[in-house]
């Protein structure tokens, strides 16, 4: 890699990173898109938990009973980001898992009322007869206990994307930039591409 692509290739990681540890950041709700195995798209908004440069991962949190787990792991999946302030957008290809390895540190990490969202009764997407929140009434409104919160800690998953492909664009007025990252098995290969 060159100079340039290499200061483009880091600066994609750094945004990633920063995106990871900055809830004001936006890069730290990018989309996640997946393909069904009918073929149908599905895309939508999650937190970005983390991002690992040495092991081209982005890690998110779900509920393990929700559609998108079936349709997400083990398939190919792309997340996309854009940042206003750094004009770039980043769509970053990959393939997704369900790492249990992960998931008892990631459940004592996060906040009670976070935890709280995996009490729901029934699945993510499950009908409702009235709006709700799907949680059982005895804590609709209210900080969990440590122990109402153990039924919740099966329903959590994180999520792997092992990272296989970056596509960065810049925008400027001056022109706009773009360049394509791929990995193989010599690590990470760029180049330029026309906007
Ligand atoms: C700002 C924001 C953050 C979200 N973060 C997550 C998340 O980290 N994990 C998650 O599973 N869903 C998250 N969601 C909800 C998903 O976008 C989606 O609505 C839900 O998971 C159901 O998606 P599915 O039908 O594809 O399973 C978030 C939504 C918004 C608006």
């Amino acid at each position: 890699m060159d100079d340039q692509l290499r200061a483009a290739f880091d600066g994609a990681w750094q945004l990633l990173v920063r995106g990871a540890g900055d809830r004001h950041s936006p890069v730290h709700t990018p989309v996640v898109a997946s393909v069904a195995a009918d073929g149908t798209p599905a895309a939508r908004v999650m937190v970005l938990r983390a991002a690992d440069r040495a092991a081209a991962t982005l890690r998110f949190h779900t509920d393990a009973r929700s559609p998108k787990v079936s349709a997400l792991a083990d398939g190919a999946v792309q997340v996309l980001a854009y940042h206003p302030g750094a004009a770039i957008q980043l769509r970053l290809s990959g393939t997704a898992r369900i790492d249990p390895a992960l998931a008892d540190t990631a459940w004592a990490q996060a906040t009670p009322f976070a935890r709280r969202c995996y009490l729901a009764v029934a699945a993510p997407g499950s009908p409702l007869p009235v709006p709700g929140s799907g949680l059982p009434p005895a804590v609709e409104g209210r900080k969990p206990s440590e122990a109402e919160l153990t039924a919740a800690r099966p329903n959590f998953a994180v999520l792997v994307i092992t990272l296989t492909a970056i596509d960065w664009l810049h925008l400027a007025q001056t022109g706009h930039r773009r360049a394509r990252f791929r990995c193989d098995e010599n690590g990470w290969h760029g180049e330029w591409l026309v906007p």
